[in-house]
């Protein structure tokens, strides 16, 4: 029986091969069976949705083209999905809650509309050897996913590869991003590299051991690294940044360098940074829109091009630092947003949001209850802040 059907499918394979049909209709597959529906089809003009109780996914040899939906969902016991034709996917490519989903093979799958692969705790890698290199919308998380190997896009809106713990590495040929690339919570060191991004909307990286981004000149919103382990930060390229800028927490990193960035229209902040201690990096920047606002455990800052700041300038080291260049700036008015602040060897060096701060050391105050150290921390800055204004005028 089960070669008389394998049969019957080779000849449809075969037939379909020569001509096979437009198949117009939405499918649902509820059963393993229910794939013998699609059989003749080439294309499918509408969505193919796959139910909880289907146990593998094998798509017929014929079919090259699901012009809307793959949607693959809560299939508790779906091992394997292959598709040996297809070729594009228009609309969504959605795996969501495969909990024993172990392969996913789609050799010459080169085209999507989105990807949005959720909870595959089972999956490890990719099988594509073509290699997506079209899909606008990707969103990738909670998998066992250790490269990302077989998306080959070079345009995407938005790329958030998340929570995948295993993933010690992304290596993607994206040339742009028109929406967000945020890549966090993977395998604690990951290296991350964009050998080809020229811009993004936004940026948000975590946990990177490594980053890369050699092209990378412009940054059309904001770019943000909170809680990363790299020793080196280099934009070689990077010119503009529209809105922020900021690295939070990157504990190792020792060196910082973006030397062709001339304006930043929103915030440059440097804070939690405990290893940090010259920012020698931005000898071309000349305009900040925002506020400059770098907190940290500085002996050297240098900011030789710097004519133009509208926001607040805080400037705050628990290390030995010259405040003399900068309170010239702020005397020949180059800090326009009226409190500014340039302090060294303080206790603890604080951020203007947030009571942010790099400690130099255990300060004594911890003894007490938190709340007197942060009124004790407010006055200062509100003093600090008060001096600068006098002095402005
Ligand atoms: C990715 O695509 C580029 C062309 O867009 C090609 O040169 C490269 O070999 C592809 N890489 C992989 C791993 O398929
Ligand atoms: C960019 O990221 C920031 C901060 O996460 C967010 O507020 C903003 O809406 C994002 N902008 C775009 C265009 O995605
Ligand atoms: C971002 O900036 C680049 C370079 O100037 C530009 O080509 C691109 O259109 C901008 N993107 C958006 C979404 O504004
Ligand atoms: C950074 O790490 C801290 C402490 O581990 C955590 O509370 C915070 O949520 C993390 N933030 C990001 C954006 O990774
Ligand atoms: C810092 O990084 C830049 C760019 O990669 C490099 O040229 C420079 O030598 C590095 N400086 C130190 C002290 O390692
Ligand atoms: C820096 O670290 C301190 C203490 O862990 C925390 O309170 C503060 O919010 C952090 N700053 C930022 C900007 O995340």
């Amino acid at each position: 029986m089960f070669s008389l059907r394998t049969l019957a499918l080779m000849a449809l394979a075969f037939s379909g091969a020569v001509n096979g049909a437009v198949c117009d209709s939405d499918f649902e597959l509820e059963s393993d069976g229910d794939i013998s529906k699609l059989s003749s089809c080439r294309e499918l003009k509408g969505s193919l949705v796959v139910g909880e109780k289907v146990t593998r996914v094998t798509l017929p040899q014929e079919l090259q083209t699901i012009a809307k939906d793959l949607v693959i969902q809560s299939a508790t016991d779906l091992i394997v999905i292959e598709g040996p034709s297809l070729k594009k996917i228009g609309g969504l490519f959605e795996l969501r809650e495969l909990i024993r989903l172990q392969q996913l093979t789609m050799p010459k799958l080169a085209e999507v509309g989105g990807i949005r692969w959720v909870t595959l705790p089972n999956l490890r890698e990719l099988q594509f050897e073509t290699g997506i290199t079209k899909a606008s919308d990707v969103y990738i998380s909670d998998t066992l996913l250790q490269s990302l190997q077989g998306l080959n896009l070079t345009t995407a809106n938005t790329f958030v590869v998340a929570n995948n713990r295993y993933l010690k590495q992304v290596d993607l040929a994206l040339k742009s991003v028109g929406d967000s690339l945020d890549i966090n919570f993977n395998a604690k060191g990951i290296e991350a590299s964009f050998p080809d991004l020229v811009w993004a909307m936004n940026v948000s990286l975590g946990d990177a051991g490594s980053i890369s981004f050699p092209k990378l000149q412009k940054v059309n919103s904001s770019i943000s690294f909170v809680n990363n382990t790299f020793e080196e930060a280099s934009f070689p390229a990077l010119k503009e940044v529209g809105e922020s800028l900021s690295f939070i927490s990157c504990t190792e990193l020792t060196n910082l360098t973006a030397p062709k960035l001339e304006s930043v229209y929103g915030t440059f902040m440097l804070a939690n940074n405990t290893k940090l201690e010259e920012v020698k990096g931005f000898q071309s920047l000349k305009s900040v829109g925002g506020a400059i606002d770098l907190s940290g455990v500085f002996t050297e800052v240098e900011l030789p091009a710097l004519e133009d700041v509208r926001g607040t300038f805080n400037l705050q080291s628990t290390g030995e630092l010259d405040c003399e260049p900068f309170n010239e700036l702020d005397n020949s008015g180059v800090v326009q947003g009226g409190t500014f602040t340039c302090e060294g060897s303080k206790e603890v060096a604080e951020s203007t949001e947030g009571g942010a701060s790099t400690g130099g050391g255990k300060k004594k105050d911890d003894d007490k209850k938190g709340a007197a150290g942060t009124i004790t921390a407010n006055l200062a800055l509100v003093a600090a802040a008060g001096a600068a204004v006098l002095f402005a005028l």
